[in-house]
């Protein structure tokens, strides 16, 4: 079974979509490292509770990110992971990690890219006066949220949003496709080959969008 090493900063929402997935024979990926750079970050009980290993590497032990960077693969190094997903893991990684799993990152961004790569991206959306916003995954590649994309979900923009109803909205939408997008890596449909996303061997010009009504 493909080997999953799950990087977070954060609440780990993500995470939980991703451990009930495979709770629901919805997902066949062993997950088999929990990796957080906060040692606090609620992600790492929900790891626990479900029996993944965790661990630690705070990014304030290190002097530069190259060697932040090294420590990371050298922690996951031992669990052997086949893919990496980086669920609201809120550093920058250095092309030298990019490089080491070329191909097998998976990151999630709360905007529909190319739009508002970066942070405060519920805040752009609103002041841009957007009818919609939501979420994407795509291949991690070294230009921030800039590899290729391979699933948008949407949500709209309603009148009396505050960036934290919509950020609520973009993640329930997040938790639907991310588990679709990892389950497509792990059954061999999705590819990453020549700077592209490939589904069914064809090349993904534009991203599969998530239809946000459809029950699964
Ligand atoms: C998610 O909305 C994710 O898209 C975002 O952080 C949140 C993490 O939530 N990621 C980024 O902003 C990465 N640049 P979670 O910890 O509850 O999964």
């Amino acid at each position: 079974m493909t080997v999953a090493a799950v990087l977070i900063s954060g609440g780990g929402t993500n995470l939980q979509a991703l451990i009930d997935a495979g709770a629901a024979r919805e997902l066949d990926v062993n997950l088999g490292l929990v990796l957080s750079n906060e040692p606090t970050a609620g992600g790492l009980v929900r790891a626990s509770s479900a029996g993944i290993k965790t661990a630690i590497v705070n990014h304030r032990d290190f002097s530069s990110r190259d060697d932040f960077d090294r420590a990371l693969i050298e922690t996951l190094a031992p669990h052997h992971p086949d893919i990496i997903i980086l669920a609201g893991f809120m550093r920058i990684l250095t092309p030298a990690f990019i490089n080491h799993f070329a191909g097998r990152i998976f990151n999630i961004h709360p905007s529909l890219l190319p739009k508002y790569p970066g942070l405060d991206t519920h805040e752009k959306a609103m002041a841009n006066g957007d009818q919609w916003h939501g979420s994407t995954v795509h291949f991690a590649t070294a230009e921030l949220d800039g590899g290729p994309r391979i699933m948008q979900g949407r949500v709209p923009v309603l009148a009396d949003d505050s960036p934290q109803s919509l950020a609520a909205r973009v993640l329930e939408v997040e938790h639907r496709i991310y588990p679709k997008v990892v389950e497509l890596f792990v059954t061999g449909r999705l590819a990453f080959a020549d700077g592209h996303a490939w589904l069914d061997g064809k090349r993904l010009n534009q991203p599969l969008q998530y239809d946000v009504n459809s029950p699964h």
